[in-house]
């Protein structure tokens, strides 16, 4: 039976499996499941300064009595901020009224994470002078300012990562590459990839995001109702077996508390293998708003 286990990084720090998200979060809810989260275990938050909620975040962490040094905190550099990273990440600790956090992701605009570095004073525009390498270089120096515990990256396909762990200034491989994963976005290669350069990958959209259509899917509703389990547990479970963290997001409290439910069961190399058959395929974030191409296909 599965016993969901923190996973050390090439960094050496451990990153608990589950982990709250909170994007889409309304205002005066993320608070509540924060706190509820960590009430009832969860030991990792997953926010972003794009997200708009680390405030309210940070109230969460202090309201549920946790100690600070038992969580795992990630936040999001956003795209506009590429050039300014330090003032990214201070602007961060502000709100969420912390010291440092343990995971600092490059990059984000609006809702999602891209390597993308967008001009501020007009987000349809990407930097004539400036790219993500030049974004990771000043990343790098963030560890040693006790600021942030580990750096990594989100949206990163293989091209982008190939290009940026190619380039000499890249000193510090990405602990973490924050990328969509559930059963109908499974990207295989990608997945292979980060694991071949040692770089943990987390899943986002786990469950599939608002309206999910996997909540829907006669094959998933079967398999949930055989094992007794809830489709979104099922879901969790298919990426956890994997070797993936996962962030799903609520903020109901029950749903926060089910979703957590993932200890001393696990699904049949069977059942892994009809949600690996799913033909569907969405993605929940693709880069057509974006400036740049961030999605080249070489994922599949
Ligand atoms: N790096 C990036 O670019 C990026 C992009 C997207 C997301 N993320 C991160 O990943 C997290 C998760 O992704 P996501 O927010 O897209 O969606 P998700 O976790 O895949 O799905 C969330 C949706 O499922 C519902 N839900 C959750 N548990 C449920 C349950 N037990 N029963 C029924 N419905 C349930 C939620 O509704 P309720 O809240 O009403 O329960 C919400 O509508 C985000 O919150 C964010 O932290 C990162």
């Amino acid at each position: 039976m599965a016993h969901i286990q923190n996973t050390r990084l090439n960094t050496g720090a451990e990153i608990p499996a589950i982990g709250l998200g909170t994007w889409q979060s309304k205002p005066n809810e993320v608070r509540y499941a924060v706190e509820w989260a960590l009430r009832a275990g969860y030991r990792h938050i997953d926010t972003a300064l794009a997200y708009g909620n680390e405030a309210e975040v940070g109230e969460g962490i202090r309201a549920s009595g946790v100690g600070r040094e038992e969580i795992w905190l990630t936040t999001k550099l956003d795209n506009p901020w590429h050039k300014r990273v330090q003032e990214g990440i201070d602007s961060s600790l502000k709100s969420l009224g912390v010291d440092y956090v343990d995971l600092y992701l490059m990059a984000s605009s609006l809702f999602a994470h891209w390597p993308s570095s967008t001009d501020p004073s007009d987000l349809s525009k990407h930097y004539p002078d400036w790219n993500f390498v030049d974004t990771w270089r000043e990343m790098q120096k963030l560890p040693a300012t006790g600021k942030v515990r580990n750096i990594g990256v989100s949206n990163f396909g293989i091209r982008n990562l190939t290009k940026l762990l190619n380039d000499p200034s890249c000193k510090l491989v990405p602990a973490v590459n924050q990328i969509e994963l559930h059963p109908n976005n499974p990207s295989p290669k990608l997945v292979e990839f980060n694991a071949s350069k040692n770089i943990h990958s987390t899943a986002y959209s786990c469950l599939g995001s608002k309206d999910s259509p996997l909540y829907k899917d006669q094959t998933v509703m079967e398999l949930a109702a055989k094992k007794g389990k809830t489709i979104q547990q099922c879901l969790l479970m298919w990426n956890l077996q994997k070797g993936r963290s996962v962030l799903p997001k609520s903020v109901s409290k029950d749903r926060i508390e089910r979703n957590f439910q993932l200890d001393g069961w696990e699904l049949t190399q069977e059942e892994i293998d009809r949600l690996d058959s799913l033909k569907g395929r969405f993605k929940v974030c693709g880069d057509a708003w974006l400036p740049v191409k961030v999605f080249f296909g070489d994922d599949e």
